[in-house]
């Protein structure tokens, strides 16, 4: 990928539809473990990344620097679960630090809304740290505010837990953020 020009990315890079931890080989586990080390500074063990809560549905997206489905190739993840009929719940959301800052994380929002709101899932809620503004202003800027503080839940730090409505975000248009 070229870090420095955004408007250069291949045609084959992107997001496609993402493999379920349950359905991982190792070589993907230790993809997603070196992923999330380096996204969120915890080290999980292959057990408890195989154990997430997250099932095979169209909620999951992986990101590509290649037209290679492969490991190597695995830029980002985006897991997401049901929760309560009508809430998607996002259980990891990461990019590898290449991969930041340009746009990517938009895309595959607007991709996540555009497969899960016709099933009727309208909500959509997570737990972040409360020392990441970046993720919290892109969740806010999405239309989420934060429901609870949670205590203990990280091993370090306070996290918030964040809701609202799953809906999509066009910067560049005047839709305001809340359509109903
Ligand atoms: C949070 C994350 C998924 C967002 O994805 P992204 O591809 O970086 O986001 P985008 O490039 O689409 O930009 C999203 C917003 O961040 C802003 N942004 C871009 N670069 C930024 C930077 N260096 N610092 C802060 N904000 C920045 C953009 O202006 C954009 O604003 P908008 O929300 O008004 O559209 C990604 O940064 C990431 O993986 N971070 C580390 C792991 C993490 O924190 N995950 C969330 C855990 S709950």
């Amino acid at each position: 990928m070229d870090a420095n020009n955004p408007g250069s990315e291949r045609l084959e890079e992107g997001w496609r539809h993402g493999l379920s931890p349950q359905q991982l080989s190792l070589d993907w586990i230790q993809a997603i473990q070196r992923l999330f080390l380096e996204g969120t500074g915890e080290e999980y063990f292959v057990g408890s990344i195989q154990s997430l809560p997250v099932p095979e549905w169209a909620g999951n997206f992986m990101l590509f620097d290649s037209e290679e489905t492969d490991p190597k190739s695995m830029r980002g993840l985006l897991w997401t679960a049901p929760f309560k009929q009508d809430t998607v719940r996002i259980v990891s959301f990461v990019l590898d630090a290449g991969a930041r800052g340009k746009g990517w994380g938009s895309i595959v929002w607007n991709q996540l809304v555009e497969q899960l709101l016709p099933e009727g899932y309208v909500n959509v809620q997570l737990e972040v740290r409360a020392s990441n503004e970046r993720a919290i202003s892109f969740y806010r800027t999405r239309g989420l505010e934060i429901q609870q503080e949670l205590h203990g839940y990280y091993r370090q730090g306070m996290g918030y837990m964040m809701r609202g409505k799953l809906q999509q975000y066009h910067p560049n248009n005047d839709t305001p953020e809340h359509e109903d």
